[in-house]
């Protein structure tokens, strides 16, 4: 599994590469293309305005009237060059239009007119200046104001050129397909935190999966120990020797009732396990008289604080214990904060360990506190996650999956309920939680 895993993940990995590869290669063309679709059609604007403004030199042949009769002598002509005619602004409004004509609206322009006779610019743009500056960026392209050849005036005047110059082509047309690359990029975008999604649900499955292994290895194990010594005491309890024997009588259903407590503790590991999978708890809501449970669970604590030279103090104030809860997952959570609380003791204090409770009109409240380890604020920030086990001093040496008070928060929550946690590194911890109490 793990290397399938592996194989499907590096596939992916780098079929998500190849196709954002091919993807910029593919926008890298776009550019290219849009640049030379834009230079054409500049070319074609800067010979279409080039071409009008040579007709315009014989702006009174249109009209009917031959403007130069052989005897018009050659001063007149001249005042036919095109940069006679128009302004700058005229001639910038012509090229506008053929630029809107051709959808270039958002590309940047100047041009110049130039008298091929002196090479000198009469008429210019007000940045025309700047591409001769620059001419690594700018773009340029000359067109000759010439009337075509055949007419009238052919000659007459001295040549003119069309200088039309793009500043910067690659960003224009980079600008020209931005929304493209934006939508390219977010789907990227997109895909890729999908693709993550995805590797972190396969990692997550794969962590449960294990755990779930260790899982049933270990309590097939475990629950086979307590059912065959069981069954051993049962055997002997049937011995009618035994039978007489008042003292070797309670031995055994000691026995009994100490491997039935730990089963006890087994289930309750197995329903955290069961945890994994589903969100939701199932509750089996009913009318809970909490300090008996409570006096329960502490019950089983007794002989493993006795064992550690410490003791519990139980203050069970609260004057209304009737809650709304499950019995079995209420005495597990009880059970998982105490164990945490035995757990998570220094190795040479005696543990000392402190359960009170207190009542509202509308909630009963359990205050756990303990002289333990303690945690610095970071772990406190995450104790409640699933598999999150703090990492810090001689921790290691406890067992645990990291599952206790994940499980605890969500049966608490599950109950409508709320669960805080304090603690002070090297001091002790305080658990808090409040459940609802059984509305009378
Ligand atoms: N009373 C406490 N004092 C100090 N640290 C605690 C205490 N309770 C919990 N922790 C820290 O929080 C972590 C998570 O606790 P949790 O009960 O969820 O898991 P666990 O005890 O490690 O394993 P298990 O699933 O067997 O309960 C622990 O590993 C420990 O580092
Ligand atoms: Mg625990």
């Amino acid at each position: 599994v793990k290397r399938r895993t592996i194989i499907i993940a590096s596939l992916t990995t780098l079929a998500v590469l190849g196709v954002i590869f091919i993807q910029l290669s593919w926008l890298d063309s776009m550019t290219r293309l849009r640049k030379d679709q834009i230079y054409d059609k500049v070319e074609a604007i800067t010979g279409r305005v080039a071409d009008e403004l040579a007709a315009s030199r014989n702006v009174s042949a249109a009209s009917g009237i031959r403007p130069f009769a052989l005897d018009v002598p050659y001063e007149d002509i001249h005042a036919f060059t095109a940069a006679q005619r128009f302004t700058s602004q005229e001639i910038y409004e012509k090229i506008r239009l053929q630029f809107l004509a051709q959808e270039l609206d958002d590309v940047p322009f100047e041009f110049g007119l130039a008298n091929l006779a002196n090479n000198y610019f009469q008429r210019k743009s007000a940045k025309f200046n700047d591409w001769s500056l620059d001419s690594a960026n700018y773009k340029q392209i000359v067109k000759y104001v010439r009337p075509p050849s055949g007419s009238e005036t052919e000659s007459l005047v001295g040549d003119e050129a069309l200088v039309i110059v793009i500043p910067n082509l690659k960003n224009a047309a980079f600008r020209s397909l931005r929304p493209t690359f934006v939508l390219a990029g977010v789907l990227t975008i997109i895909i890729f935190a999908a693709f993550g999604f995805t590797l972190w649900t396969m990692w997550r499955q794969k962590k449960l999966g294990d755990i779930k292994n260790d899982f049933i290895n270990n309590m097939t194990h475990e629950f086979k120990t307590p059912i065959a010594t069981i069954s051993l005491a049962v055997d002997a309890l049937r011995n009618e020797k035994v039978q007489r024997d008042v003292s070797k009588l309670s031995y055994f259903s000691e026995i009994i009732k100490e491997e039935n407590q730990r089963m006890n503790r087994q289930v309750e590991t197995i329903l955290k396990a069961a945890l994994l999978d589903r969100q939701e708890i199932e509750l089996n809501l009913k009318p809970l008289p909490a300090h008996q449970i409570i006096q329960d669970v502490a019950d089983n604590f007794v002989l493993r604080l006795q064992e550690k030279g410490g003791a519990l103090e139980l203050n069970l104030k609260a004057e209304q214990d009737l809650i709304k809860a499950d019995e079995v997952h209420f005495s597990n959570l009880v059970n998982n904060l105490m164990d945490n609380a035995v757990k998570y003791s220094k190795e040479n204090v005696p543990p000392k360990i402190c359960l009170a409770t207190s009542s509202t009109d509308k909630n009963f409240t359990i205050r756990l506190e303990d002289n333990g380890i303690g945690m610095n604020r970071e772990t406190v920030k995450r104790i409640f996650e699933k598999f999150y086990r703090a990492h810090t001093g001689n921790i290691h040496n406890v067992k645990g999956f990291g599952l206790g008070l994940s499980y605890v928060k969500s049966v608490v929550e599950a109950h409508d309920g709320h669960i805080k946690a304090e603690s002070t590194l090297g001091k002790g911890s305080c658990f808090t939680i409040d459940l609802p109490l059984q509305k009378t």
